[in-house]
């Protein structure tokens, strides 16, 4: 199969026999580093990263390099003309006709989607904010891979800023998928947000169980775990004694256990960094010395800060500088398939872990904003290119779902297009919980961020607009 022209922007923008396919390509890569100067021969990667890398930047341009093409590059949003107010949408553009291939860091959530809507070359997010890292989750992937050969039933802990790390965030999505286990351990008030834990527990297959009550036991202090999903092919199942169900997953010992620095630089500007601090876990030999422990694979996708002992460094468990060394070979194969220089069969797919939902979709000119401060679609405010647009995940209560950087948000105040056409008397606005509200065809709804908002487009409140 050819993924000529594809972009990767979310981990799920490859399926995951898609994913196993790469894999084998980045086999092959790793076996023979040195004999692949032939296949990206004339092909010039943009290596566009507006935020501090080591690993992913000089990894994809090393990897380049070692395909046979070139590599042009911009490191500093100050020095490219971003500065002076030009939008995304025009610098990807200009950009998809001196190069073949896009890899771009940035600290928007979703500006790498919006440069893959217009750059009419291939896309690869290499971080976008908080929002996503999906190069990153296939060199945990892959890594995980070579040392268990398979992530389905595998109990995998992610710890530390859940919050805040874009790794996590690809992350996790990818292991439902895959079947995995996950038990979520942040750093106080670090939790993962509630709209990831949401999506995961409607399109996914697992359970996903809050258990606080168990950092009450004082074994469990040093782990500090607040939630677990399930994966369905786990022989415990949540439904009847979720608590004693968890406790038997644990027992029988964490197979992965990713750490995560305390993402400083994303924090509120009124958080106190000493605060967060003074609470964030710790892994160190102590904690290791944990039954469940035993036998744990210990990642970080790096830079690691104090979270992470330097001392477990020489631990056979410890995979953080592999998972480091595999981003070459992973991220080699996926420039040669995204460039169409290698093709690949793709193996059957498994049992799939995912429910296929096909949202309706939200793109009207006015109205709701997504909530998020660090979304692309609040930030390129000077041009009006982009319209912010959502998917309606749920009507009762009704949830939006930004489609730049996954943030929700529930209004308030809808109404219907088809009931005030050419009516003026019957333009009325709704409240969102109501019954009536609900009938409205996604086609023909209309949302308001305020009961304002209506009133300023003409709209009178129904007898449904205060519930
Ligand atoms: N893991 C990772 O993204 O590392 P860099 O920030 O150094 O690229």
């Amino acid at each position: 199969m050819n993924l000529a022209n594809r972009n990767l922007v979310t981990i799920d923008d490859l399926s995951n026999g898609e994913i196993e396919a790469l894999f084998s390509l980045a086999d092959e890569m790793a076996n023979s580093p040195n004999e692949q100067s032939g296949l990206c021969q004339g092909k010039i990667m943009a290596s566009l990263f507006f935020e501090p890398s080591t690993r992913t930047r000089l990894s994809f341009e090393a990897g380049m390099l070692r395909l046979g093409g070139r590599v042009i590059s911009a490191v500093d949003i100050g020095a490219s003309s971003l500065a002076k107010g030009e939008s995304i949408a025009d610098m990807a553009k200009v950009l998809g006709s001196y190069a073949d291939i896009i890899v771009i860091r940035h600290p928007w959530e979703g500006a790498a989607r919006v440069v893959a809507d217009y750059a009419g070359v291939p896309v690869i997010n290499a971080g976008d904010g908080s929002h996503e890292h999906p190069t990153q989750t296939l060199c945990d992937f892959y890594t995980i891979r070579k040392e268990r050969q398979t992530v389905k039933g595998l109990r995998i802990a992610l710890w530390g800023d859940l919050k805040h790390g874009r790794t996590v965030h690809s992350l996790i999505y990818a292991l439902a998928r895959f079947g995995a286990t996950i038990l979520f351990c942040p750093g106080p008030g670090l939790e993962m947000p509630e709209h990831v834990l949401r999506r995961l527990s409607t399109e996914y297959k697992g359970e996903l169980q809050r258990c606080r009550d168990l950092n009450q036991e004082p074994e469990r202090r040093l782990f500090p775990i607040d939630a677990i999903y399930m994966t369905p092919s786990s022989p415990h199942q949540l439904a009847m004694l979720p608590d004693i169900s968890i406790r038997v997953e644990l027992k029988a010992g964490v197979d992965a256990l990713y750490v995560t620095r305390l993402q400083k630089e994303r924090q509120a500007p009124t958080v106190e960094e000493q605060e967060l601090k003074k609470g964030y876990p710790v892994v160190d030999k102590k904690l290791l010395k944990g039954k469940e422990f035993k036998k744990t694979l210990v990642m970080h996708p790096l830079p690691r800060v104090d979270e992470l002992t330097h001392e477990l460094d020489a631990d056979p468990r410890s995979m953080y500088f592999k998972q480091a060394a595999y981003g070459m070979p992973v991220r080699m194969a996926l420039l040669a398939l995204l460039l169409g220089a290698k093709e690949v069969t793709i193996p059957e797919e498994e049992d799939s872990f995912v429910r296929k939902i096909d949202y309706p979709v939200y793109k009207r000119d006015s109205g709701v904003k997504c909530p998020n401060r660090n979304c692309v679609s609040n930030q390129e405010t000077e041009v009006r290119y982009i319209k912010p647009e959502f998917k309606i995940v749920s009507r009762e209560p009704l949830t939006l779902r930004c489609v730049y950087c996954d943030h929700e948000l529930h209004p308030r105040y809808v109404a219907s297009s088809e009931w005030h056409q050419r009516k003026l008397e019957s333009k009325k606005y709704h409240s969102a919980d109501s019954h009536f509200a609900w009938k409205i065809n996604p086609e023909n709804l209309i949302i308001f961020a305020s009961e304002k908002e209506a009133q300023a487009q003409q709209f009178k409140p129904s007898s449904y607009a205060r519930q």
